[in-house]
């Protein structure tokens, strides 16, 4: 089952996916369903994040390669900490690889990573190799992959919030200065674009703490599949749906 929404593709599909116009600039995913394509193949869970790894691949390049201008991927969210520590540990030691291993290729594909969430709590090794990957890529001018990394919307926009408290306390601002731009100016994402397209895998209908302010107008698409069957194929179909949605802002006409 590839998705359980009920729009129809365009009758030529291919053409909509290279269409700049109707492409989306920022599309952001949560990768959800490692555990349960695990489960079902009677593997323990971390397989299941295992070979979610290889989707993240796949995604990243082919974002890369339809250059969209921006990927946001929703990695560990701050109440995934809830979760057995040989799991967390588990997901650690894949961050870790992923950022040395990955590195040489997003070089090669002009990928600039970025990383969104709280730094406590990720292990300082972890943490130097993020960094390592984040300073060499810094100067690419191709997608950014932004990695949510415990990571919770509620926790960023108080974060936020704290921040502008300070500098009314401070008396730099003024609270009658506090207006849209200067909360979006204060959170983890401060100059990224909105995303314009939200995916979520394995069919659960909820946003779980992501990206609450920025998805405001995001356009939603939702699929049965796990995240380690999600494929090139499916990032399409996304597309291509998104590109026959008429985005109104909350106005009669796009
Ligand atoms: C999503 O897979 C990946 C992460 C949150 C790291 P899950 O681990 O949430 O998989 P399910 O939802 O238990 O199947
Ligand atoms: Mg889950």
């Amino acid at each position: 089952m590839s998705t359980s929404t009920p729009e129809r593709s365009p009758a030529n599909a291919s053409d909509s996916v290279t269409d700049r116009q109707r492409a989306p600039r920022h599309i952001a995913i949560i990768m959800d369903g490692n555990g349960r394509w695990a489960q079902q193949r009677e593997l323990p869970r971390i397989e299941g994040h295992r070979n979610g790894v290889s989707s993240v691949r796949r995604t990243v390049e082919e974002c890369a390669r339809l250059d969209i201008e921006q990927l946001t991927l929703f990695c560990l969210s701050s109440e995934n900490w809830k979760r057995p520590s040989h799991e967390l540990d588990f997901l650690m030691h894949l961050l870790e690889q992923y950022m040395i291993e990955e590195r040489a290729l997003l070089m090669e594909q002009g990928i600039r990573v970025q990383v969104i969430g709280r730094r406590e709590g990720i292990p300082v090794r972890v943490l130097n190799e993020i960094n390592k990957t984040i300073e060499i890529t810094s100067t690419n001018k191709g997608t950014t992959l932004c990695l949510a990394i415990n990571y919770g919307a509620r926790g960023e926009i108080s974060d936020a919030v704290q921040q502008i408290a300070r500098r009314i306390e401070q008396g730099e601002i003024s609270a009658d200065q506090i207006d849209e731009k200067l909360i979006a100016d204060n959170l983890y994402t401060s100059g990224m674009p909105d995303p314009d397209l939200l995916i979520r895998t394995s069919g659960e209908m909820r946003i779980s703490n992501f990206l609450l302010w920025q998805i405001s107008y995001a356009e939603l698409w939702v699929t049965e599949k796990y995240w380690p069957e999600f494929e090139e194929s499916d990032l399409h179909q996304a597309m291509e749906i998104y590109a026959t949605r008429n985005r109104r802002f909350g106005g009669l006409t796009s």
